[in-house]
């Protein structure tokens, strides 16, 4: 009962932002951002207190989060912000507006608000045009300086054209050219470069999303090097299509989509650009080190698959087995996608749809059964009986163990 807390401290509570953009589309947002007309970190204690949650205060912004529980979170925004230059000062009030707060906004569409107190619940109030803004469909900034002010918004309205289907109004797109020609994103530090990036190849279907950040020459802001290529267009679409073959394969295994996404988008680079490239967005050393490593690897697996291929070679599950065992899902979907070979894909969905999980059941307990000394045979041992199950030689513990007293 937000609204009630409300009421009782005398402060006005709206829902903001995209919470009320996404309600009057009928879409589902289960992040609620709320701003208190007055002191939103005093207004979150009191809720959290009242009713059992959680509360993590941020006083120099005069922001909160409450985490109800079963663990939905509530972002608490003040139009009063009270905070210190340095220990021992008074306290700097700044006080604004309801207005104010909305204006300093990306997008009309994100500057809806809803009263929630009980007096006058769900009021609607819309002083920037979100309303038309959301029936024409369009991205729109609220003034000239939104871009220079947050470059990151360059990239959230391209999010949002495609995963909307809006599209950006003619100012606005003209406001985005400008911010790249006077190269203001070349300012944005890598860990925010990488979040909205990941935002956006997180996003349902993510190639329009790819293809506006192109079209709009945001891309080079990435890597001087990356372009879209009719080679690009198409690996971004083999990528959608074997993203949702994996998804309907329902394997359990998890999946970073926005990692195959991003190998895909990068496909054209050599090893050190892809490695320039973590290193723009802020990649963790370990992590890139671990990216860069397996993309290799990755590489160097389809050469190798397409050659025997190629060769004629017979290839047994076994064998497949053992070429791509230590990839990641990530790494081997993205092959999947990259390879022009059906042949090759035929193996890689084997791998995935057959042998990827297959186990046996003989361990080294067995092995000490039989008196077997310990040592590196252990595992030959326990591989060969693996080889065997891949290639259904052995079906059973029993054909395991009789093949073991072999
Ligand atoms: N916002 C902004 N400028 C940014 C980021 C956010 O003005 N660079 C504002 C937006 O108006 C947005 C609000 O802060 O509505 C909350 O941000 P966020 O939760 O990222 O946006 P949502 O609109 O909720 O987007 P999503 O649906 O993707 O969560």
């Amino acid at each position: 009962d937000l609204g009630g807390v409300g009421e009782e401290l005398d402060v006005s509570v709206y829902a903001v932002g995209g919470f009320v953009r996404d309600l009057m589309l009928g879409m589902e947002n289960s992040d609620i951002d709320v701003t208190v007309e007055g002191d939103g970190i005093l207004f979150a204690e009191t809720f959290a207190e009242r009713f059992g949650c959680r509360v993590k205060s941020h006083h120099k912004f005069g922001t909160a989060v409450i985490v109800l529980p079963d663990g939905l979170k509530i972002d608490v925004a003040s139009t009063r912000l009270e905070y210190y230059d340095s220990p021992g000062a008074l306290p700097t009030v700044e006080r604004s507006s309801l207005k104010m707060d909305l204006y300093r906004r990306d997008f009309t569409i994100n500057t809806l608000a809803v009263l929630l107190n009980s007096r006058g619940f769900g009021l609607l109030i819309d002083y920037f045009g979100a309303q038309r803004d959301l029936q024409e469909k369009v991205i729109r900034v609220l003034h000239n300086l939104s871009f220079v002010e947050d470059p990151t918004r360059v990239f959230r309205a391209i999010r949002f054209e495609q995963r909307l289907g809006f599209h950006i109004a003619i100012h606005t797109e003209n406001l985005i050219k400008n911010a790249v020609k006077m190269n203001f994103l070349e300012r944005l530090g890598g860990k925010r470069l990488l979040s909205e990036l990941v935002h956006i190849l997180r996003e349902h279907e993510p190639q329009r999303a790819i293809e506006r950040l192109a079209m709009l020459g945001l891309l080079p802001f990435i890597h001087q090097h990356l372009e879209l290529t009719a080679e690009l267009h198409r690996l971004l679409d083999e990528t959608r299509k074997i993203l949702s073959w994996f998804d309907l394969l329902f394997l359990g295994a998890s999946c970073e989509r926005w990692v195959v996404y991003f190998l895909a988008l990068t496909a054209a680079l050599s090893d050190d650009e892809f490695w320039e490239t973590c290193g723009r967005l802020a990649v963790s050393e370990h992590y890139r080190e671990r990216l860069a490593d397996n993309r290799r690897q990755g590489s160097r697996t389809l050469n190798t698959l397409e050659r025997l291929i190629a060769d004629q070679m017979q290839l047994l599950p076994s064998d497949i087995y053992l070429l791509l065992k230590d990839l990641t899902v990530e790494i081997l979907l993205f092959l999947m996608a990259r390879t022009t070979g059906e042949e090759a894909r035929r193996v890689v969905s084997l791998y995935f749809t057959k042998l990827r999980n297959v186990r046996i059941s003989v361990t080294g307990h067995d092995l000490e059964a039989l008196d077997i000394p310990h040592g590196p045979r252990y595992r030959q041992i326990l591989d060969s009986i693996l080889a065997a199950r891949l290639n259904g030689q052995v079906n059973s513990r029993e054909d395991e163990l009789r093949l073991l007293a072999d």
